[in-house]
């Protein structure tokens, strides 16, 4: 890292340093310019902390590029379960840690990559950015309990001019900017709604909170009080452990493990901001099996002049519900690899319609890549801080809204929700 590109990311992070509660969708705008060159000299020394299944995907992905040619290093892994960290150690030939607050001690480590479970995610990164550590968190950039928590982290990495990039690879795609430069330049008029989903049925995502891999052992190989961490003390339960998806000290279901993906891009190519007022509905009717979280949520939000938003998530059902954006002359429905904006003829007549290819795809390579790209050139990634705190408001509302009933209001002033 040279002195000048450390100057230049200090002017540049000059305004997000200002109120976090002040700021919104248009301070995202001027941060997705493009990279500058990277100077191929330069190793990025990067650890990553909790090896488990994501941990493990980072693993594959920061090998991938450094195969490929791209200078990082994995230079230390960390998990709390000895049977997770000797793989890692295995298969990386880093050096291992139980304790991940010995990486944050190392001088010669740049960067570190956080698959920890949501509930370690503000904290683990606050204390990176403290640490002089740019941050790549896994998605809910916050477990959705305490909206403060998000704001904690905007903040951490204002103050210590970091980089931060929430594990949303889908916006690693270039759809999201081809499709947002359309809406931008009038294609659809003015947009009035927008829509979602991530829904399955089957195990992938249902994590069964009886889980119990047989090996875990709190006497033997793992340290559960570190694991639950900033949560509630309780007695070991791997479940808990195996299942952590499936209550609500350390994630809210399906809502902040799978619309964080949905939710990003939306916000994203629209420029949302923050929502105005937030509501969340659904409910267990399938999963009956001990979890805390519903097995389908449903949440809607509102955002000043429009648009209004719906997303759904499920456990239960995999019948999706596509990504659409609805504007008064236009409508683009989206996969991950093009989008489609039809005309609305009752508005423009017979006018043809348009298909985007997106230019570049989405992985999670091209996600670190991102990452690794803005740790050199000091520049805020396509999903950055102040993107996953506006997705967290948004989801921490939602949440909250389910389990009482009642609808929630955001003060984007004052940065407090509240319920209506
Ligand atoms: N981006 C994606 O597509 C994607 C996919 C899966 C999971 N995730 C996210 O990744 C995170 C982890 O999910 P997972 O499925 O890999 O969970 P996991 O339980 O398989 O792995 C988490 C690991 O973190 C370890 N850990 C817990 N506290 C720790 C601490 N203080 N220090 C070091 N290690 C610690 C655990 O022992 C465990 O091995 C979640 O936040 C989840 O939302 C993202």
């Amino acid at each position: 890292m040279t002195e000048i590109s450390r100057r230049e990311f200090l002017q540049q992070s000059a305004a997000a340093a200002g109120s976090v509660a002040l700021l919104g969708g248009s301070a995202l705008a001027a941060d997705n310019a493009p990279a500058k060159p990277v100077s191929p000299n330069e190793v990025i020394r990067i650890a990553t902390i909790g090896c488990g299944g994501m941990g493990n995907a980072h693993l594959g992905a920061l090998t991938n590029l450094k195969n490929s040619g791209y200078p990082v290093e994995i230079v230390a892994v960390s998990d709390v379960y000895q049977v997770r960290l000797d793989a890692a150690t295995a298969r990386t030939g880093a050096k291992p840690y139980s304790d991940y607050r010995k990486i944050l001690e190392r001088k010669d480590i740049d960067a570190v990559s956080v698959a920890a479970p949501d509930h370690w995610h503000s904290r683990i990164t606050i204390e990176a950015a403290d640490a002089g550590k740019d941050v790549y968190c896994e998605k809910p950039m916050t477990h959705w309990r305490d909206l403060k928590e998000a704001q904690d982290v905007v903040a951490a990495i204002a103050r210590n001019k970091r980089v931060m990039q929430v594990g949303t690879q889908f916006v690693s795609s270039s759809l999201w900017e081809e499709t947002g430069s359309r809406i931008k330049s009038g294609a659809i008029g003015k947009v009035i709604h927008a829509q979602g989903s991530d829904m399955r049925n089957g195990p992938i995502g249902v994590y069964d909170p009886k889980s119990n891999d047989g090996q875990a052992d709190p006497t033997k190989n793992l340290d559960w009080k570190m694991w639950l961490g900033p949560a509630k003390k309780r007695d070991w339960d791997p479940g808990r452990f195996f299942a952590f998806r499936s209550f609500w000290d350390y994630s809210g279901g399906c809502g902040t493990d799978f619309l964080p993906h949905i939710m990003t891009p939306l916000v994203r190519t629209m420029g949302l901001g923050f929502p105005k007022r937030v509501s969340g509905t659904g409910g267990q009717y399938q999963l009956k099996d001990g979890r805390e979280v519903p097995d389908i949520f449903t949440i809607t939000m509102e955002y000043a002049d429009g648009p209004s938003v719906l997303l759904i998530a499920s456990l239960a059902n995999d019948s999706s519900l596509p990504w659409v954006i609805r504007g008064h002359t236009g409508t683009i429905t989206m996969d991950l690899g093009k989008s489609v904006i039809a005309p609305q003829k009752a508005v423009t007549g017979e006018a043809p319609g348009e298909e985007i290819v997106a230019k570049r795809g989405w992985s999670l390579e091209e996600h670190f890549r991102d990452f690794l790209d803005c740790v050199k050139v000091r520049r805020k990634p396509r999903s950055n801080e102040m993107l996953g705190y506006q997705v967290m408001t948004a989801l921490h509302m939602g949440i909250h809204s389910y389990q009482t009933g009642r609808s929630m209001a955001f003060d984007q002033a004052t940065g407090r929700a509240r319920f209506v």
